[in-house]
This record gives structure tokens, C-alpha cells and sequence, in this order.
């Protein structure tokens, strides 16, 4: 059975390596890789390739940036080309994005079954991602929830229950594997206790008067900030005229993105996160930091409910306040297993994939 994987985004690269990787166990799959091309900088994108040692895409769509209709749709139309060179069996996608709702859409509209990485997540927001999961999900006949709450909702919306697999999250997976590669490493050139920041959702970069507030907390932060940048908010803050303050404020410490490995040798450095990524938050998790979010809603409640997270909104005072609660939080007694599973997430897509071709033919 032929795969067709498509990948677009930073957080995409990790969870393909993670599945690739099992599905090559199975001899009766065979695969091909797309890159959307959303995501292009190398910091955004080779830096993944290289050091997850990925193999290089068969097709690049180069879609890049542009207005979500304009970038869903390129990928649409460049991946309805891609399809019928191809004529895979199913094609997988791997949540959230433009390039995730563009594969899937592009997938049924062809007739081919879709493999949903991510499945059931839910914000209840019209926000881009949310939008993008759920349609995503209706396309799907391999729907792969990382979380029982995202089981739960699938079958609250009357999901058929054979299309639902509880998998587990194949990003604790990728951390449990990473955590061992980065034990005992350190970055250098950071201070010896500090938070490490991430932001980069349109919801706290795209207001001007928003990004100021949440620009703002970090530097009333309890401990000085080391801030890998996502080129989305580095524009906004160098059109905002906020970045020259930034770089200049001794406390905070701006970098470029960072690699995967690198990323989380931070994390495990870090006394407390603060971000509104999505996947940085359930990372903090696994890392057993607390981390404050920088949103008032989130798919992954159940964080919220253990304690070692919190939910501060966009304010700065919020923000502020939140980690100042969260600095001392007792991390120890966090089960990442009890939300995430077991670390087999991707093994588990991986048979279900293989022994997949009865779905397959019910769905063609
Ligand atoms: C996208 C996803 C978001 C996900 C994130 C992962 C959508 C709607 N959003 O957000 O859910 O959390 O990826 O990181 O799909 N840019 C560059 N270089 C790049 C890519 C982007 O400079 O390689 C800049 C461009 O100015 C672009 C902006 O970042 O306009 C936003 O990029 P885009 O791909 O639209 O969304 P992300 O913010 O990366
Ligand atoms: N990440 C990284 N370098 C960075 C920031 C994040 O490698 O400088 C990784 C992080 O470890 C996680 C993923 O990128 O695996 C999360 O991506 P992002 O925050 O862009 O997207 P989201 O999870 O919000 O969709």
C-alpha cells in the first residue's frame, strides 16, 4: 500500500520522522513525501531535515506564504497534480495547519482515504487551526486521536467509530526518543536560571496593540528570557518598531529559531515556559516544567487541570502573575502517560496503516 505523507510545517518533521520511521517496519508500505513548502526558512525547515536525518521530499510545492485562501489553495491545486502522478492509497496528514486541511481536501476530493495524525482536538474557536482539524477530520477515514478527549469528541460528533483509533500522541514519542539524545546536554550561552519564551499564533503577533502587551511581560518576567523568534513574529515586531527595544533589553535574549534537539536541550534547561505553541506547550509537559500560556483557550485542557499549567490570556500583569504562581510549581508528580500514552503512538499508526486495506476499499 502506497503512502503519501504531507508535510509543510515545523511541527510536521517531527511527527512524520517519528511514523516514517515505524511504517518502514512494515514491508507492505511504501512511501512518498510532499512538502507543501509553507514553511521554508531553513530554521523553519532544513534544520529539521538534517538533524532528524529525514529523507528529502519527492515533491517540494513550494507553496510559501501568502493569505490562507491563497496558501490552501496552491496546495490544493499543486497537490491534485501530485495525486494523479502518484495515485497513492492513502495519503496522511499531520494537524492543524493550512498544508494539513490542503492535503486532506485534496485527498477525498480524489477519492483517496486520508490518514489523520492529530485527530479530534478541539478548541471551540473559529481560529485557522481549529478550522483546519475539524474539516480535516471529516475527510477522514483514519482518524488517529493522541488523547481519550479527543477520542471522546469524535464520538460526541458522531464520528463512526471503526475511522477513530486511540494512538496516543505521537509528539511524546518523538520527545520520549529525543530526551535521551539531548540527556546531559547543555546550551552555554544562556543565564544560569531562566524562562524560555515562544510565541508566534496571529491571535497574540498579528495586533500591534496585542503583541506590545505580550512583548511587555516578558519584561516583567521573574527571571530574564531566552526567546528563539518564529520569523512571523520577528516581522511583526520589526514593523511594530518593537524589536531594537527587545534586543537591547539586557533581560531578554532573542534568538533564531532553533533546531529540534537544541530546542529541547532549553527546555530542560529552563526554570518555566511561556509560549502559545501549541506542541511547545504539551513539550513543557512531557519536560515536566510548568509553563504558562499565553491564550485563554487551548485543545489540550486536561494539561490546565493537573495544575502545572495555566491559562493566563494576553495581558501582561496575567502573564506575569501566572509565572510568578507557576515559578516554584512541584513538577515531579506530572504523568505525561496519564494524557499522552504510552510512547508507541506511532507504532500503533503504523499496524493500523498496514492492516488498513479493508478500510481502504470500504472507502474508495
Ligand atoms: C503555521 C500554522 C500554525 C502552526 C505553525 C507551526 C496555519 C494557519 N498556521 O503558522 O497552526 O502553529 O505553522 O509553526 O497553517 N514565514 C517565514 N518563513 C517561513 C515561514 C513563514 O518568514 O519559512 C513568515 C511569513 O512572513 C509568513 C508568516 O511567517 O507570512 C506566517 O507563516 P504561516 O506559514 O502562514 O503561518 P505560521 O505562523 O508559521
Ligand atoms: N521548536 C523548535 N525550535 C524552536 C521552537 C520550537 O524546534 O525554536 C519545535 C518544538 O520543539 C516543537 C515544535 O517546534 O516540537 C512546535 O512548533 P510550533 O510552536 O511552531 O507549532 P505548534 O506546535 O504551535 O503548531
Amino acid at each position: 500500500m502506497k503512502l503519501l505523507h504531507v508535510v509543510g510545517n515545523r511541527p510536521h518533521f517531527v511527527k512524520f520522522a517519528l511514523l516514517h520511521r515505524e511504517a518502514k517496519k512494515h514491508k507492505a508500505l511504501t512511501h512518498k513525501l510532499v512538502h507543501t513548502g509553507q514553511h521554508y526558512d531553513f530554521g523553519l525547515s532544513g534544520v529539521f531535515f538534517r538533524d532528524l536525518s529525514l529523507p528529502q521530499p519527492d515533491h517540494n510545492l513550494g507553496v510559501g506564504s501568502s493569505t490562507h485562501a491563497i496558501q490552501t489553495g496552491e496546495a490544493l491545486q499543486r497537490l491534485d497534480v501530485v495525486l494523479a502522478e502518484e495515485r497513492p492509497d492513502v495519503v496522511v496528514v499531520y494537524g492543524d495547519t493550512n498544508s494539513t486541511l490542503a492535503g486532506a481536501l485534496a485527498a477525498r476530493k480524489r477519492g483517496v482515504p486520508v490518514a489523520h495524525v492529530e485527530a479530534g482536538l478541539r478548541e471551540h474557536t473559529w481560529r485557522a487551526e481549529e478550522l483546519n482539524r475539524r474539516l480535516t477530520d471529516y475527510c477522514g477515514t483514519f482518524l488517529f486521536c493522541p488523547t481519550r478527549k479527543a477520542e471522546e469528541n469524535l464520538r460526541d460528533e458522531g464520528v463512526p467509530h471503526q475511522r477513530v483509533f486511540l494512538t496516543g500522541d505521537i509528539t511524546y514519542d518523538a520527545y520520549l526518543e529525543a530526551a535521551k539524545h539531548v540527556a546531559g546536554k547543555r546550551v552555554e550561552s544562556v543565564p544560569a536560571e531562566f524562562i524560555l519564551v515562544t510565541i508566534h499564533r496571529a491571535e497574540a503577533v498579528d495586533h500591534p496593540d496585542t503583541l506590545r502587551e505580550v512583548m511587555r511581560s516578558l519584561e516583567i518576567l521573574p527571571l530574564p528570557v531566552v526567546f528563539p523568534v518564529h520569523p512571523r513574529t520577528e516581522k511583526a515586531l520589526r514593523a511594530g518598531l518593537l524589536w531594537n527595544g527587545m534586543a537591547a533589553n539586557p533581560r531578554v535574549e532573542l534568538r533564531e529559531p532553533v533546531g529540534y534537539f537544541e530546542f529541547l536541550t532549553l527546555l530542560q534547561q529552563a526554570a518555566l515556559v511561556v509560549t502559545d505553541s501549541g506542541g511547545v506547550i504539551k513539550e513543557a509537559f512531557y519536560a515536566r516544567k510548568p509553563c504558562v500560556t499565553v491564550d485563554y483557550t487551548n485543545e489540550y485542557m486536561e494539561i490546565y487541570e493537573t495544575g502545572a499549567g495555566i491559562l493566563a490570556g494576553r495581558s501582561a500583569e496575567g502573564i506575569a502573575r501566572a509565572a510568578e504562581r507557576l515559578i516554584e510549581y512541584d513538577c515531579s508528580r506530572i504523568d505525561p502517560a496519564s494524557i499522552f500514552g504510552d510512547g508507541c503512538a506511532a507504532t500503533r499508526m503504523a499496524r493500523v496503516l498496514a492492516r488498513g486495506g479493508d478500510a481502504v476499499a470500504e472507502d474508495a
